[in-house]
């Protein structure tokens, strides 16, 4: 059945008319054309779908328009402070410095569960920064240079 829900998504406050039991992730990438939100394996295993969630990183595939009521979704649309190449969130920055990533699939759920941890940890270690990614699967095998983008992130927002 459908319910009007608020929900605030990359900035903009919105009433979405939508099935509360329907996933998040396919109201972005559907109805939105946030497709920036990639879906991988559909039953929270990949990691390709994370999106924030009043700033904590989250499965969309798993995550149903209910459980976003009155909350703030950031997608990989939304990261970025501006236009301009400058205006990059040091984790888009460090991923495009370290060139961490090869088909790009990953990049966005990547992107933003570091966004996540760094928020959580500003300064995290090796150990710590692999734990909080090995969810995110990347068959392209960019993760050495991922957790170097990482390390570089932390540093550029303060932390490292
Ligand atoms: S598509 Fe959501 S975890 Fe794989
Ligand atoms: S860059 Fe291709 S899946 Fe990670």
């Amino acid at each position: 059945m459908k319910h009007s829900i608020e929900v605030t998504i990359n900035g903009v406050q919105q009433t979405l008319d939508v099935d509360g039991d329907r996933p998040l992730l396919w109201v972005l990438r559907t109805d939105m054309g946030l497709t920036g939100t990639k879906y991988g394996c559909g039953i929270g295993l990949c990691g390709s779908c994370v999106v924030l969630i009043d700033g904590v990183a989250a499965r969309s595939c798993q995550i149903f328009m209910s459980e976003v009521a009155g909350k703030e979704v950031t997608t990989i649309e939304g990261l970025a402070a501006g236009d301009e190449p400058g205006d990059l969130h040091p984790v888009q920055q460090a991923f495009m410095e370290h060139d961490a990533l090869q088909c790009g699939y990953c990049t966005p759920g990547m992107i933003l569960q570091g966004v996540s941890l760094l928020t959580e940890n500003p300064d995290p270690n090796t150990e710590e920064i692999v734990n909080a990614l090995e969810g995110n699967l990347c068959r392209c095998g960019a993760h050495k240079r991922i957790v170097q983008a990482m390390h570089t992130a932390a540093k550029m927002k303060g932390g490292g």
